[in-house]
């Protein structure tokens, strides 16, 4: 194939996906038969669940045990959901390799322990993963005021770490989740905020309408005779919903995957802000041009930089002025060539 005519932006990947809303379901397989965690993961993914979250326990910390590093690891072969781990332990510096080993994509653990936080949190973020901190129903939300700016995720509980199945608090939900994002705010995108315990279809829209990012949901999902794909689907709809008429003027949410066209420029002007986004913290993709002619050579022709629609206004607050600055310096030069 001529690079003329090599396919140009996968549609259906990119701006014209169909809406998948912007709330996301991580599924705890800790009420799964504990037994056959191969199955439960595979079937969490057959079922559309957006992840999977790990409950690490360490009959320590909390009073319960369930699997640690190795087991993680043997079921990160099984499915290609992310892999969420939830460290209820008391050492997690001491086994951090591990579970960064073990492939998890994000990694939390517990503001209430004893062990230096700040190192742990800085060797999940260089091992390129997302770090979090999870806060118990009773602690508050300043304990997390000495890592401002190495979370990527912050956890409010809503049960007592240690066992699934247990009531949801609500009361503890509406005192922190929306706050919990202050302690987000230094990222422009992929910020989460996750709420885990006692989430099911009772508690989602209230849940989303205090702005939660991941709802994590266990027992609700193993119960026997549910539709756990209808149970996954219903969660994320009614904390969209929540989400919608609660913070969001009663507008739909953004589908969080949905990106924009920030700006269409020449590949090797595409490229330098898109180095320049990027350091940033927010995710570009390049395509060839629509507005273009299909046929027209590569080095001529004009690639739109795309951005997650979430982080549009962050990216234009932040680089209007060096896309204005680069688009001139574009059509200069066009109509220089166009004039030799
Ligand atoms: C509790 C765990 C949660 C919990 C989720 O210690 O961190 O992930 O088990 O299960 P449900 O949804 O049943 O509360
Ligand atoms: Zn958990």
């Amino acid at each position: 194939m001529s690079p003329a005519i090599r396919p140009s932006r996968p549609r259906a990947l990119a701006t014209d996906r169909p809406s998948l809303g912007r709330a996301r379901v991580a599924a705890s397989i800790l009420d799964a038969d504990l037994g056959n965690l191969a199955n439960a993961v595979r079937r969490v993914e057959r079922e559309g669940a957006d992840r999977i979250h790990l409950d690490v326990m360490d009959g320590h910390f909390v009073p319960n045990l369930t699997f640690g590093p190795r087991t993680i690891k043997a079921l990160r072969r099984r499915t290609r959901l992310p892999f969420d781990a939830h460290l209820m332990i008391s050492e997690p510096g001491r086994y951090i390799d591990e579970y960064l080993d073990a492939g998890c994509d994000s990694i939390t653990f517990h503001v209430e322990i004893d062990e230096d936080i700040a190192a742990t949190l800085r060797a999940i973020r260089s091992a390129g993963r997302a770090a979090g901190l999870a806060v118990k129903p009773g602690t508050p939300l300043t304990a997390l005021e000495p890592y401002r700016g190495l979370l990527d995720i912050v956890t409010v509980m809503t049960v007592e770490p240690g066992f699934g199945g247990q009531a949801f608090m609500a009361d503890v939900a509406k005192a922190k989740v929306l706050q919990a994002r202050d302690y987000l705010a230094h990222k422009l995108h992929g910020a989460e905020v996750h709420v885990d315990g006692g989430v099911n279809r009772e508690s989602a829209e209230l849940v989303g309408g205090l702005g939660a990012d991941i709802l994590v949901v266990g027992s609700a999902l193993w119960l026997k005779g549910r539709d756990m794909a209808r149970e996954v689907r219903l969660i994320r709809s009614l904390a969209d919903e929540g989400y919608q008429y609660v913070l969001n003027r009663g507008k739909p949410p953004t589908p969080r995957d949905r990106l924009v066209v920030f700006v269409t420029l020449p590949r090797p002007a595409a490229r330098t802000l898109r180095a320049e986004i990027e350091a940033a913290g927010i995710p570009v993709l390049l395509f060839r041009s629509d507005q273009d002619p299909v046929d027209m050579d590569d080095e001529i022709r004009r690639w739109d930089l795309l951005v997650p629609a979430s982080a549009e206004a962050a990216t234009r607050a932040r680089f209007a002025r060096r896309r204005s600055a680069l688009a001139a310096r574009a059509r200069t030069r066009a109509a220089a060539a166009a004039q030799a």
